[in-house]
């Protein structure tokens, strides 16, 4: 069976090795009688999936010792409110650089917390323009040194935004205060340095698996402030305390995952996945700047290579556009309603011969009504 190429934001496209041996592992796994689903997660034989899958993400992170690395439910929106609760007591205030949509959100949900501000200008709206196109620049930061941290989005999966080194603290003038990064959306596809920075948080349905499971990787000093109020089960130091068996984890997701990080050593680890998506990533802005049809309006220096937002010239094309990239095989290609035109995402196990076959679609329909 020939599957269509599929650039859905998240939930995304999965290697397909992981969905076959997943397929074959579905009834009975390892000979355990019991499919994965129907495990407690207590057991001896969960007890091997999970332990395989935390290591594995360990490993290929570079995650240093003195982080805990901790697989919750609750999801990217559940952390913009699971990340104060547990941070901002330290000293009531979190700071925020807003690139994007999900960036925007963390810091309206974290208001409902503490006292959450912006501590680099927010682009303005901008009527029938994209709004976020670029990151401003550090001068104009201003990072209060008494943050509890400061908080950023690593990729912004809806407008094409992405980080690709860290601010420093230190170089703002808030040595102190450690970053908070959602790496939902390119996790996993590049190295991530983990200098600076107090914690890390992805939802799994991009590059990792199912939607369910959270990762979060936290410095083991920010453990133990969480706000009364703050739900046990989201507590990281007892999540962290219980080895992330306080409640019961999302079990098949976990699994899952570990089948993913398998695939990814075998496709040479992280590093050998950052030149596939680089090339890739080339490859389709090459493409969208190369034409006066189609745009991409973010600025180069911080293009995400996960998810490329484009627009067409003539708008009115955009059903005709989509009609014909199904009937291609070319999936889910229609862009974020708070933002329209299209959005093709590369996560890791979109091939190069999927970006090959969305150019040759783009110049075809360009040909055709350009
Ligand atoms: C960067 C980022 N953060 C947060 C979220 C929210 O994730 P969820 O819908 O799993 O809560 C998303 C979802 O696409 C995302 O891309």
């Amino acid at each position: 069976m020939t599957r269509p190429y599929n650039y859905s934001a998240g939930p995304a496209v999965l290697p397909e090795p992981v969905l076959a041996r997943a397929a074959a592992e579905m009834l009975d796994w390892h000979g355990s009688g019991m499919s994965v689903m129907e495990m407690s997660h207590r057991g001896r034989e969960f007890g091997e999936i999970f332990a395989h899958a935390h290591d594995s993400f360990r490993r290929l992170m570079g995650v240093p010792d003195n982080y805990k690395v901790l697989f919750m439910q609750g999801g990217g929106i559940g952390e913009n409110a699971i990340v104060p609760l547990n941070l901002i007591g330290r000293t009531g205030k979190a700071d925020f650089v807003v690139t994007g949509s999900w960036s925007a959100k963390s810091l309206k949900e974290a208001r409902r917390y503490g006292d959450a501000q912006l501590a680099a200008p927010q682009a303005p709206e901008r009527a029938g323009e994209p709004r976020y196109v670029s990151i401003p620049p550090q001068t104009a930061w201003a990072v209060r040194r008494d943050a509890a941290y400061l908080h950023l989005c690593g990729n912004e999966t809806i407008d094409g935004v992405e980080f690709f080194d860290w601010p420093q603290p230190a170089a703002l003038g808030a040595p102190d205060v450690p970053l908070v990064v959602d790496v939902s959306s390119h996790i996993l596809s590049r190295p991530l340095s983990f200098e600076g920075v107090g914690l890390m948080f992805g939802g799994a349905q991009k590059n990792i698996g199912p939607a369910g499971l959270t990762i979060v990787i936290v410095r083991e000093d920010l453990l133990g402030h969480a706000l009364p109020v703050c739900p046990s089960a989201f507590d990281y130091a007892t999540v962290a305390a219980n080895g992330s068996m306080y409640n019961t984890p999302p079990t098949y997701a976990i699994y899952i995952a570990g089948l993913v990080f398998d695939w990814i050593d075998a496709q040479g680890g992280v590093q050998a996945l950052e030149k596939q998506n680089a090339a890739k990533a080339a490859l389709l802005y090459a493409c969208l700047d190369g034409s006066g049809f189609y745009r991409n309006a973010v600025e180069p220096q911080c293009r995400s290579r996960m998810n490329v937002p484009f627009f067409l010239a003539d708008e009115s094309l955009n059903e005709v556009f989509l009609a014909g990239a199904k009937e291609a095989g070319l999936l889910q290609l229609k862009g974020h309603k708070s933002v329209g035109g299209m959005r093709a995402s590369l996560y890791n196990a979109m091939p190069i011969e999927g970006v090959q076959a969305l150019v040759g679609y783009l110049q075809a329909f360009e040909r055709r009504y350009g």
